[in-house]
């Protein structure tokens, strides 16, 4: 196999806003991809930026009181933790508001101008006399040319996809102001693209087989239509937060210019951090240059993306690849823009909501078609119970309980097993790889979640159907051996499974290394399996069950003190126009106050220590606590009365080791006596519901000293 290289970006968000459901769904898709591509051992320049210019951003910094620059360098800095919550693993964030695309834009626009596809034309453009500025095209509204839907934006109809200029909308009025715009006249500087060079391109490059076949159609609609390809209007006049156009004085390019070459300014800043010449990476005939967008913005990466790539000439390169993806609604409710949905990335992450079961739920709807798909919080709560917990996890937790307590976590020679069946269905697990590895390469993510799945069940069905519970009552030798195999095997295919489901499941995939003490995985590991006497790690909570409690509180509105932070700093103007300056603001959580200062001796007298918790039950008359039975490393275990029980479902509790305060006098209780505390976390504003118990990383033992 021929190591590939692959440049892969994502759209460029808006820089006005938080991340929201839509943008990680569409990262956790091309991350998936990516990780796969990774895991075959190819190379990967995986990039994405901030998309900062524009009007709307421009305006938006306006009514927060800081320079746009500043404003879309806040959003910048807010990103990382979203973006790492959900393991979304970019090489590189930048931004379009970066030295690195002033020069590939102006360098792609001056080679458009000697290839004379650059034209200028007076504009007639709407006006706000109220505002005293030329009307972006998002601050004009009215009714759709093209098929008549009311309240439509001055570029484009997101009711038929029709794309347009702002004086073809019908009854337009200014977003702004209300105003009845006027028209103006202005030098504009368009995009030839009605020059027949381009249209011949664009013909063969929309319809040589790199589109998938929906998207083709629809470039073919739009290539082939009455109306055919219109010059586009690259330029805004000033007041306008952009890149100035060369040679022409108070002109920028309109946003959705300098917004693409943001990926490649993007891998531009790569190179450099990482020593690379960025145009060899660029122009190597070998790298493949693949975009991850929606549906929404088709036209733009379909159309004048490859064609302004195309006319500009080497370095740069055409699209080898365009993937699209449809929506993402919740519980059926479409996604506002610039809102999302009902879904907030970040609180997902602050309810300590599992990243991988989001990661694994939006993999099973994906497949490589345009279509939307929906969250459903029953349907989410059912799959990862049943899919994650109850058929793949639940093959480790049960083979290793008996290898642990049998076998000294040592496995059998599987290779040499005389347990029936163990080869064939080993065999089978592998057989699969280049299968999975085919519909993984193809986005047909849903297919692989279904058929690992129908493997978890196989696996299960094989093992209990070999009673292995019956086997570890009997001291006979050859039911010993018997169990030693049966159980093994099944460790093995649990592993095969954690190879296939790996992209989807990262911090999952680190947990089962760490328990099966392996190397990190890559998919040619698929052909071997773990040896005989290789020994695993005892058993470690890898993931738990959704609670749908907490699931619950994501669907929550936000607290009313969030609520009054953003009315008091959204106007209707900012509101209507769905720039949301206020999120600049209320992304912020409200600074904890720190408890006095104390000296490291007073910290070194609370002993802190690793425990494991094996058995934890409901109390009878207590609404808050439950109780715990912990191991320290000691001689007997402790119970301890922890106040959980709104958090935590008992049976989830099992076998996560957790932090606890072993040194705290016992404390006589109405339940028994509690002999330490264990830690959690929670927010003591109540500004962030839940509780969140410690979980110290994989490999810590319980009795360790926390310090
Ligand atoms: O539609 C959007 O959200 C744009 N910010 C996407 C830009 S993608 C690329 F062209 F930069
Ligand atoms: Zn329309």
């Amino acid at each position: 196999m021929n190591p590939r290289k692959l440049f892969v970006t994502t759209a460029l968000p808006y820089a006005n806003g938080a991340l929201h459901i839509g943008h990680i769904m569409e990262y956790i898709q091309a991350d998936i991809w990516v990780r796969f591509q990774r895991l075959l051992g190819h190379t990967v320049h995986f990039v994405s930026a901030d998309d900062a210019h524009g009007a709307p951003i421009m305006i938006a910094a306006e009514k927060a009181g800081v320079s746009p620059q500043e404003f879309v360098a806040r959003i910048g800095a807010s990103r990382a933790p979203t973006l790492q919550g959900f393991g979304i693993a970019f090489d590189h964030w930048h931004s379009t508001d970066s030295p690195e695309n002033v020069e590939l834009s102006q360098r792609i626009y001056m080679r458009l101008r000697e290839n004379e596809l650059i034209a200028i034309r007076p504009v007639e453009q709407l006006y706000d006399p109220v505002k005293g500025m030329f009307l972006a095209d998002r601050y004009v509204k009215g009714q759709c040319p093209n098929c008549g839907a009311p309240d439509q934006y001055g570029d484009s109809c997101e009711v038929c996809g029709a794309v347009y200029s702002a004086t073809e909308l019908k009854n337009p009025y200014s977003v702004l102001s209300g105003a009845k715009p006027e028209l103006r006249t202005s030098e504009h500087y368009f995009f030839a693209l009605s020059d027949p060079r381009c249209t011949e391109f664009l013909s063969d490059w929309t319809q040589g087989g790199r589109l998938q076949p929906e998207v083709a159609n629809k470039a073919r609609e739009w290539l082939e239509g009455e109306r055919g390809l219109a010059d586009w209007d690259i330029s805004r006049d000033a007041p306008y937060f952009g890149i100035p156009i060369p040679d022409a004085p108070g002109k920028f390019f309109y946003v959705w210019l300098d917004a693409p070459i943001g990926y490649l300014a993007s891998l531009k800043a790569y190179c450099a951090l990482r020593g690379w010449n960025f145009e060899t990476v660029l122009s190597d005939p070998l790298v493949e240059q693949i975009h991850f967008i929606g549906k929404d913005i088709i036209y733009f990466h379909t159309l004048f993306w490859p064609a302004m790539l195309k006319f500009a000439g080497a370095p740069f390169k055409v699209p080898d690849r365009v993937y699209v993806h449809g929506f993402i609604t919740v519980s059926g409710e479409k996604m506002s823009k610039s809102r999302g949905t009902g879904i907030d990335p970040l609180r997902y992450l602050e309810l300590g909501l599992n990243p991988d079961w989001l990661r694994y739920y939006i993999a099973a709807k994906l497949n490589s078609h345009v279509e939307d798909i929906d969250f459903n919080a029953e349907d989410f709560t059912a799959r990862i119970n049943s899919d994650l917990v109850g058929k793949f996890v639940n093959i480790a937790s049960r083979a290793s309980h008996f290898v642990l307590k049998n076998f000294e976590g040592a496995l059998a020679d599987v290779l040499s097993a005389g347990v029936a069946g163990a080869g064939s269905i080993l065999r089978l697990f592998q057989a699969r790889a280049d299968e999975l590895a085919q519909l993984y390469e193809a986005r047909e993510f849903g297919k692989v979640m279904r058929e690992t799945m129908a493997l978890a069940d196989i696996a299960n069905e094989w093992f209990d159907a070999r009673r292995p519970w019956e086997l570890a009552k009997s001291q006979d030798p050859a039911a010993r051996q018997q169990l030693h195999e049966v159980c093994s095997v099944a460790i093995n295919l649990f592993r095969l499974l954690m190879i296939y489901l790996a992209p989807v499941l990262p911090s999952l995939a680190r947990r089962a290394e760490a328990f099966l003490r392996i190397a990190p995985l890559d998919w040619s590991q698929a052909r071997g399996l773990l040896p005989g006497a290789h020994r695993i790690a005892p058993y470690e909570h890898l993931t738990g069950r959704v609670d749908p409690k907490t699931l619950a509180a994501l669907f929550e509105p936000p607290s009313p003190a969030a609520r009054a932070a953003e009315v008091k700093t959204s106007s209707p103007a900012a509101r209507a126009t769905e720039v949301e300056a206020s999120e600049v603001a209320t992304a912020k959580a409200p600074a904890p106050v720190a408890a006095p200062t104390i000296g490291i001796e007073e910290f070194a007298k609370i002993d802190l220590r690793v425990a494991r918790i094996t058995a934890a039950e409901v109390i009878d008359g207590s609404d808050r606590l439950l109780k715990l039975t912990l191991d320290v490393g000691e001689a007997r275990p402790r119970q301890v009365f922890a106040g959980i029980k709104s958090a935590y479902q008992p049976a989830d509790l099992v076998g996560r080791l957790t932090v606890v305060v072993a040194n705290l006098a016992p404390r006589k209780m109405k339940f028994g006596l509690s002999e330490g505390m264990v830690l959690a976390a929670s927010d003591e504003h109540g500004n962030r519901p839940g509780l969140f118990l410690l979980d110290p990383d994989p490999g810590a033992h319980p009795g360790m000293r926390v310090k």
